[in-house]
């Protein structure tokens, strides 16, 4: 199948679709592209997700406007099946791979899971397929790792049996359905007219720019925009640092900093968690590493990996206030996802902090609204506490009454690593309140 055809196919919807890797990701891909009248059949090694999925139920817990109503409407109307069977992707037009793309503990990216997908995608492979990846990937991966390996796979050459490119998301959970829609897009194809038949597929679904590149630039791209915001919190959290040292106030200095122009400083925190933000540094710099000297980066991700243990001495100081030692307590933990009002707690920032907490031999509640296991009504947890540290700024802590929230503590203590509330409302509540960032 030729290029003219497949965009054709894609143009009259007739195309079918394969998508592999139904997480935050791959789910609400799939489920847009079937909103957009494309047949779509969903690959995930997970049979539970599957079947959930296959039950018009989505696996995705946390608030995401609009994302279980979609995928129960496409599931009915039959464009959305899912299954745990590479063979079932043998007639796909198109295929694009979501699985996850963490780094090991030496910051070596771990292609298991894609590299899995590209063995087991290969041998079902239609010829003139179109397979797009759109996991996060180091700079160089497509070329380095995905083209040969698909090749070896499926014994067909790229750009001639099959065409090649990458995507990457920009999604955030919380925002899957509205970010996919409403941000913009690099289309980096193997060759100009793979990138621009990549253009004509994601028009279905993106109303933002789709712009054009080649793979190693949509694969810097990416990396780029994660080090770029990573790098920008470990500077307001290092802000927040000094100005806890100096006295000052990190949240009236954000403010005043960003009336000057061009200046868009970012709020402060109890730690950066989730898939991304953590690992996409380190694939950025993974190619490089031995060829320039890297800085930057790893100091960015030594200042925010350092956050949670910074709220323990918080948490530690302002015990101190009211004569109590860490071993004594007990303390209940706001917020065990990374993100507020999402349920995805990988690398969480609180599992680091409540892990420390343990070692101190503290007692530790934690509490999350989104996640299974952690929900309960956050007073009756807080009820003979020493102290509550919000690590997540999740709407409902947000909505706490704080005079309710001091009665039901023992000592009336509140540590504060997002900024939940303000000074003067804990005030009024009668708590002893410390604030990251606050001198
Ligand atoms: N989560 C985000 O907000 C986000 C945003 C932008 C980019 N990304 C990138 O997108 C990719 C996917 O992230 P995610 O958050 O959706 O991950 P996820 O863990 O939520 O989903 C990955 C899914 O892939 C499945 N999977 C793993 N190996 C498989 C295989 N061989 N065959 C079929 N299925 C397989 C897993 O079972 C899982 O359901 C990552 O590279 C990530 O960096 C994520």
């Amino acid at each position: 199948m030729s290029l003219d055809f497949l965009q054709q196919r894609i143009s009259t919807q007739t195309a079918r679709l394969g998508v592999i890797g139904l997480g935050y990701v791959g789910l609400p891909v799939a489920c847009l592209f079937a909103e957009a009248g494309f047949n779509v059949v969903g690959v995930d090694l997970k049979a539970e997700r599957v079947n959930a999925i296959n039950a018009g139920i989505s696996p995705i817990e946390g608030r995401e406007p609009g994302l279980a109503e979609l995928l129960a409407t496409v599931v009915a109307e039959g464009r959305l099946h899912t299954t745990t069977q590479y063979a079932d992707l043998h007639d796909c037009d198109v295929v694009t791979i979501s699985v996850e793309t963490p780094v090991d503990e030496q910051h070596v990216p771990q292609y298991v899971a894609l590299r899995s997908a590209l063995r087991d995608l290969g041998p079902v492979l239609q010829s003139g397929a179109l397979i797009i990846v759109e996991s996060t990937i180091a700079p160089g991966t497509m070329a380095r790792l995905v083209k040969p390996l698909l090749e070896e796979s499926s014994g067909k050459r790229a750009n001639v049996d099959f065409y090649l490119g990458h995507c990457p998301e920009r999604v955030m959970p919380g925002k899957l359905l509205a970010n996919l829609r409403g941000v913009s897009r690099v289309c980096g194809g193997e060759t100009p007219e793979t990138a621009q038949t990549m253009i004509a597929l994601y028009r279905h679904i993106v109303q933002a720019d789709l712009d054009p590149a080649d793979c190693v630039t949509a694969e810097l791209v990416k990396t780029v925009e994660n080090a770029y915001r990573d790098v920008n919190i470990a500077f307001a959290n290092e802000v927040a640092l000094i100005c806890e040292a100096v006295g000052g106030d990190v949240w009236k200095v954000r403010e005043l900093v960003n009336k000057s122009p061009g200046r868009m400083m970012l709020y402060p925190g109890a730690g950066v968690g989730g898939h991304c933000i953590t690992k996409d540094p380190w694939l950025l710099a993974y190619e490089a590493w031995n060829k320039i000297p890297i800085r930057l980066i790893p100091a960015a991700r030594a200042v925010n990996d350092g956050m949670p243990l910074h709220i323990l001495k918080l948490l530690e100081e302002t015990l101190e206030i009211a004569g109590k030692e860490l071993e004594e307590t007990r303390i209940l933990v706001l917020g065990y996802a990374y993100l507020e009002d999402s349920d995805d707690t990988r690398n969480s920032p609180s599992e680091v902090l409540a892990t420390w907490l343990r070692e101190w031999s503290a007692e530790v509640l934690v509490h999350d609204p989104f996640v299974p296991g952690y929900q309960g009504n956050v007073l009756a947890m807080a009820q003979g506490c020493n102290a509550v540290v919000v690590m997540v700024k999740h709407t409902e802590y947000q909505n706490i009454d704080l005079r309710a929230l001091r009665a039901a503590l023992t000592t009336p203590i509140v540590v504060d690593g997002r900024g939940a509330f303000s000074a003067e409302q804990a005030q009024r509540a009668g708590l002893i309140y410390r604030r990251v960032g606050q001198g």
